[in-house]
């Protein structure tokens, strides 16, 4: 399946993904700008993405947990969500996620 990002810098990439794993893990294993300090434990913030309007209704709703971590980061949006939270599944190929600038490393 695959994951699209934007990243920091504007420029998209289609990156391939496997069923399972974390948006995080897959943008950096594929060498992406993310931090991802915590390595997946939503005890971070530094894996924050905005997720392309049309997809957050597919994705499975932020847990108290995400949100207590995202009030800590001062860019976000309405759409932002921490990318080690998102597990990807067949339903969501072809999810479209940007990089904040707070997750650069
Ligand atoms: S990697 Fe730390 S919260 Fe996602």
């Amino acid at each position: 399946m695959i994951l699209l990002v934007t990243d920091q810098d504007g420029v998209e990439h289609r990156l391939e993904a496997l069923e399972g794993w974390r948006a995080m893990e897959v943008m950096r294993d594929w060498g992406m700008n993310i931090r991802a300090e915590c390595g997946g434990a939503c005890a971070c913030a530094t894996c924050h993405v905005f997720v392309d309007p049309e997809w957050m209704d597919k994705l499975i709703p932020a847990s108290d947990e995400e949100e207590a971590m995202l009030d800590t980061v001062a860019d976000t949006r309405k759409n932002s969500r921490l990318s080690c939270q998102i597990l990807m599944r067949d339903e969501l190929d072809g999810l479209k996620l940007e990089l904040a600038p707070s997750s650069a490393k």
